[in-house]
C-alpha cells in the first residue's frame, strides 16, 4: 500500500489526483518485474511483484536494472559526472555518436544530444526550419499525421494531433498541416491529402514529421511499411525533409532496430530517446545528415544552432546508452527475444479475436493492442480505471489508453510472464465488460 494521496506533495503526470488511487510505491525493480512496497496498517509486509508489461512507459528494453548497464554507469560515475557540453566533450559521448551513426546506417552523420523524447523532436524541428532558412530558401510549413504524439512541449504539441491531451493549449500552438492517419483501407485519402498539401504549398514545406509504422500515445495505431515508404517518396520528390520520430519505435519495439528500416529508407532527421539508454537514464538524440549540419556551419556566428539543454550529453546517460548498445551487439540474443515476443503476441492475438468483445486487434513487433467495444471510447473512457485496477490486482502493469489495451513488455520477459499478462487481460475483460 502507498501513502495517502493527501500527504504527498508530488504532482504526477497524466494523473487526475482528485479521483486517482494512491500512487504505488516502488522500491526496486529487476528484469521484467517491479517490486511494490506492501504495508498493512503502516507496517511493512514484504513486497508485491508486478510484471512491467508496458516497459515503464516504453523505455525499458533489456529489462530493469540490467547488470551491464549498472556496471557501466557505476564506472562512469567515478570518473566524470557532468560537464558543460559547449566547448567540451568526453569519451562516452564521442563513442555514443559513432555508435548511433553506425547503427542507423551511416547516412546520418551528425548527432545532437538532449535529454528527452520531446527535446529530440524539438531539436529536429528547429534544425529543419534552420536548414531552409540558412540555405537561402526559407520554407515554413510542417506536415504531420493526425493523431500523432511527439511530446508535451509547445513545438511538439503543435506537430502532435489535436487531441484531449493538448486541447487547452491549442490557441498557443503554431499552425501545422495535419493529414489523415493512413488507416487500413483509407490510405488513398492520406496520399491525396499529402499530395494536395505538397502542391498547394510548393517549395514552402520544410519537413514531414511522423511516428514510423506505429502511432503510440495516439492509440497504438499501426500502418504498413509500404504506406510509410510511399509517403516518404512523395515528400522526397518535393525536397521535403523527413523527420522520423523513433522515440518510441526505436531500439526494437516494432521488430527491427528502427521502424524506418522496414520501409527501407533512412530519414533526414531521426529522433531517439526512451530505449536509447535501455531505459536506464534520460537521454535524447537527434541525428541529421551532413547537408543539414552544413547549413549551420558558417563563419557567421548568428548561424550557429541555438539550442541547448543543461544536461545534454550527460556522461552517465551516454555510458548507459553505450552499454545498452553493447548488449545489442554481443552479449545477448536480443533479436531472438524480440522475435519470440512477436510470435507469442501473434498467437495471443488469435485467441483474443475469438472473444468477440474486442475490435481492431493489431500487432507490430513487440506491441499487441486491442480496442474494447464500449460506448464512451477514447482516452477518457470510464472503462480505463477499472481495467487498470483489475490488471494491478493480478500483478500486472498495463495502462490502457482509454479503451485501448496494449502490451509492450521489456525483451527479457519470459514466456510464462507473457502468459500471465494475456491471462490478466482475459480476466479483466471478463470482470469489467
Ligand atoms: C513517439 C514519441 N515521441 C516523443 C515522445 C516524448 O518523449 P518524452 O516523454 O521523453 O519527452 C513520446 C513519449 O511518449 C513518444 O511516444
Amino acid at each position: 500500500m502507498s501513502k495517502a494521496k493527501s500527504t504527498s506533495p508530488l504532482w504526477h503526470p497524466y494523473t487526475q489526483h482528485a479521483i486517482a488511487p494512491d500512487s504505488i510505491h516502488i522500491d526496486r525493480a529487476a528484469g521484467a518485474y517491479l517490486f511494490a512496497r506492501n504495508e498493512v496498517n503502516g507496517v511493512p509486509k514484504g513486497e508485491r511483484r508486478i510484471i512491467d508489461a508496458i516497459s515503464s512507459w516504453w523505455v525499458i528494453t533489456h529489462g530493469h536494472c540490467h547488470p551491464d548497464i549498472i556496471h557501466a554507469v557505476q564506472q562512469q560515475a567515478g570518473a566524470l559526472d557532468q560537464v558543460i557540453f559547449a566547448g567540451f566533450t568526453h569519451e562516452p559521448a564521442e563513442r555514443l555518436a559513432e555508435n548511433l551513426i553506425a547503427v542507423t546506417g551511416d547516412r546520418l552523420e551528425h548527432v545532437f544530444l538532449s535529454d528527452s523524447g520531446s527535446t529530440a523532436v524539438e531539436v529536429a524541428l528547429k534544425m529543419a526550419i534552420g536548414y531552409w532558412e540558412h540555405s537561402g530558401h526559407p520554407r515554413r510549413k510542417i506536415i504531420a499525421l493526425e493523431g500523432g504524439y511527439h511530446g508535451d512541449t509547445f513545438g511538439t504539441m503543435s506537430v502532435g494531433g489535436r487531441s484531449v491531451y493538448h486541447k487547452l493549449y491549442e490557441p498557443y500552438m503554431f499552425e501545422v498541416e495535419h493529414i489523415p492517419f493512413p488507416a487500413t483501407g483509407c490510405e488513398a485519402e492520406t496520399f491525396a491529402a499529402l499530395e494536395k498539401v505538397l502542391d498547394d504549398h510548393k517549395d514552402d514545406v520544410a519537413a514531414f514529421v511522423f511516428e514510423p509504422l506505429l502511432q503510440a500515445a495516439g492509440g497504438m495505431r499501426v500502418y504498413s511499411p509500404d504506406v510509410l515508404k510511399t509517403m516518404a517518396d512523395m515528400c522526397r520528390a518535393h525536397g521535403v525533409l523527413l523527420i522520423a520520430d523513433e522515440v518510441m519505435t526505436g531500439f526494437g519495439r516494432t521488430g527491427t532496430m528502427f521502424a524506418c528500416q522496414q520501409a527501407d529508407f533512412v530519414p533526414d532527421l531521426m529522433c531517439m530517446s526512451k530505449g536509447l539508454t535501455g531505459g536506464f537514464l534520460p537521454l535524447g538524440a537527434t541525428l541529421c545528415t551532413k547537408d543539414i549540419y552544413n547549413a549551420f556551419y558558417h563563419k557567421d556566428k548568428a548561424k550557429m544552432f541555438f539550442h541547448s539543454s543543461s544536461f545534454m550529453g550527460n556522461p552517465l546517460s551516454c555510458a548507459a546508452a553505450n552499454a545498452s548498445l553493447r548488449i545489442w551487439e554481443d552479449d545477448e540474443a536480443v533479436q531472438d527475444k524480440i522475435d519470440n515476443i512477436a510470435k507469442a503476441h501473434a498467437e495471443a492475438a488469435v485467441c483474443f479475436a475469438r472473444r468477440g468483445d474486442l475490435t481492431n486487434i493489431r500487432q507490430k513487433g513487440t506491441m499487441l493492442a486491442m480496442d474494447l467495444a464500449v460506448e464512451d471510447g477514447g482516452y477518457l473512457s470510464d472503462i480505463q480505471p477499472k481495467l487498470y485496477e483489475s490488471f494491478l490486482s493480478q500483478g500486472v502493469l498495463l495502462r490502457p489508453l482509454g479503451n485501448t489495451v496494449y502490451i509492450l513488455p521489456p525483451y527479457c520477459v519470459s514466456a510464462d510472464n507473457l502468459d500471465m499478462v494475456y491471462n490478466a487481460v482475459n480476466v479483466a475483460l471478463d470482470d469489467v465488460l
